[in-house]
């Protein structure tokens, strides 16, 4: 007889973009010429920079010859790309990371997903409320938490409230936790982390044996100088912090696939025994367990963004996804609205108006204005009465989504 996991009856139907997606086709479906403007969920719009494009047609050729021809690659990584990422993210800032602490994976979203299983299964996690679902959802599939109560909270999880009240900078936890997931920029509120902030999470990680899992999918987005991009700017991080990154935002990777983790070897946790053990390895040793390695072809392509060209091509992609972002943050605001987010990330947070529901809003605004957006309680109980809009449309939609919200919602 085969049982199944029951952890998978606690979560809510629907991943929450799938949700959304339903939503939109319903609405598609009764109102077959209305001409939706998509800025929910964060998928990007520009085509992949030309430098990946080059050197992943030239991968393939490679593929195309005997001489030439990879199969299995390192699980790891190439070393090409290692050692890249290396350069341009971490020694170049300053920061010590070796080629055994980075992993390439196919994408940020598998890792975070993943990275709970090589610890204990009664583990107490911490998440920041509102946050990226991926987090709590893999954590509850794990059954480290009780049953979903009717605050629209997890039993057993320890939640950091990140709301307006606080600037989006969550509190300490009042009680001992073993797993904190810190995303910065954050993914849904657009909001950042400052170094004091940070250095705060470090410290508590250090004093209490817990582990960061810092989520930097977006730091590329930062533009301001007191943010940091990576948690290794902090001292001590090194011994407490795993840190997730992405080519899918930064350049253009959501469909292509590529991402990586770090993991110092100096992080360490306890068995029950009490000995200790460096989570690098017992990473590594998932790794080369249950993943073959990301694509030559699209390492190859993620290798090329590290050429001085290929980080002149990209950083014009971010800036034009933050002139998005300067567009929809500045024409809700002139509208009244409370607007948060979009000056370090691509993502616009705004306080529903008149209270309203996330899930109305979501409703109202693809009715009255055809524009979709994420309601921020898909995020977390403190979502609620918030909304997320992304920055990743093209110029034509953004500009247009804005005005159609001026004209057409009403409020
Ligand atoms: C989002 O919209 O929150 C992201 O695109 C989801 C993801 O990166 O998986």
């Amino acid at each position: 007889m085969a049982y199944i996991n029951e952890n998978y009856l606690k979560l809510p139907g629907n991943y929450l973009f799938a949700e959304v997606a339903r939503r939109v086709a319903a609405f598609r479906s009764e109102h077959p010429d209305a001409e939706i403007i998509r800025l929910g969920i964060g998928d990007v719009t520009l085509p992949l920079p030309a430098v990946s494009i080059e050197a992943m047609h030239a991968a393939v050729d490679e593929m195309a010859k005997k001489e030439t021809f990879r199969g299995y690659g390192p699980e790891q990584g190439y070393d090409f790309l290692i050692d890249a990422i290396i350069e341009r993210n971490y020694a170049s800032h300053g920061l010590k990371v070796e080629r055994d602490e980075v992993f390439v994976s196919d994408g940020s979203k598998s890792d975070c997903g993943n990275i709970q299983e090589i610890f204990s299964s009664d583990a107490v996690v911490a998440i920041t409320d509102p946050v990226y679902p991926v987090y709590l959802d893999t954590n509850v599939m794990a059954g480290r938490t009780g049953a979903l109560g009717a605050d629209g909270r997890f039993e057993g999880v320890v939640y950091l409230p990140s709301t307006e009240e606080n600037g989006f900078a969550p509190a300490l936890p009042d009680r001992p936790v073993d797993m904190i997931y810190l995303c910065c920029p954050n993914n849904p509120t657009g909001t950042t982390l400052s170094r004091a902030e940070l250095a705060k999470w470090v410290a508590y990680a250090r004093e209490n044996d817990a582990v960061i899992l810092f989520d930097a999918a977006y730091a590329a987005y930062i533009t301001e100088p007191d943010v940091p991009r990576s948690i290794y700017e902090l001292d001590g991080a090194r011994d407490v912090a795993i840190e997730f990154r992405s080519f899918s935002k930064t350049a253009g990777f959501t469909g292509t696939r590529c991402g990586y983790t770090v993991i110092p070897k100096s992080v360490t946790a306890k068995a029950k025994d009490g000995s200790r053990h460096p989570l690098n390895a017992l990473w590594s040793r998932r790794h080369s367990t249950k993943f073959n390695g990301t694509a030559y072809i699209v390492q190859r392509g993620a290798a090329a963004i590290y050429t001085d060209e290929g980080q002149k091509q990209v950083a014009a992609n971010i800036a034009y996804y933050m002139e998005n972002a300067r567009i929809i943050r500045e024409g809700l605001s002139a509208l009244g609205l409370s607007v948060f987010g979009g000056v370090n990330a691509p993502y616009i947070w705004l306080k529903t108006p008149k209270g309203m529901p996330s899930w109305t809003f979501f409703d109202k605004l693809l009715r009255e204005a055809n524009v979709v957006g994420t309601p921020g309680a898909g995020f977390g109980p403190c979502g609620e009465g918030y909304f997320r809009l992304t920055a990743f449309g093209g110029r034509e939609d953004t500009e247009k989504a804005v005005a159609r919200i001026r004209e057409k919602l009403h409020v």
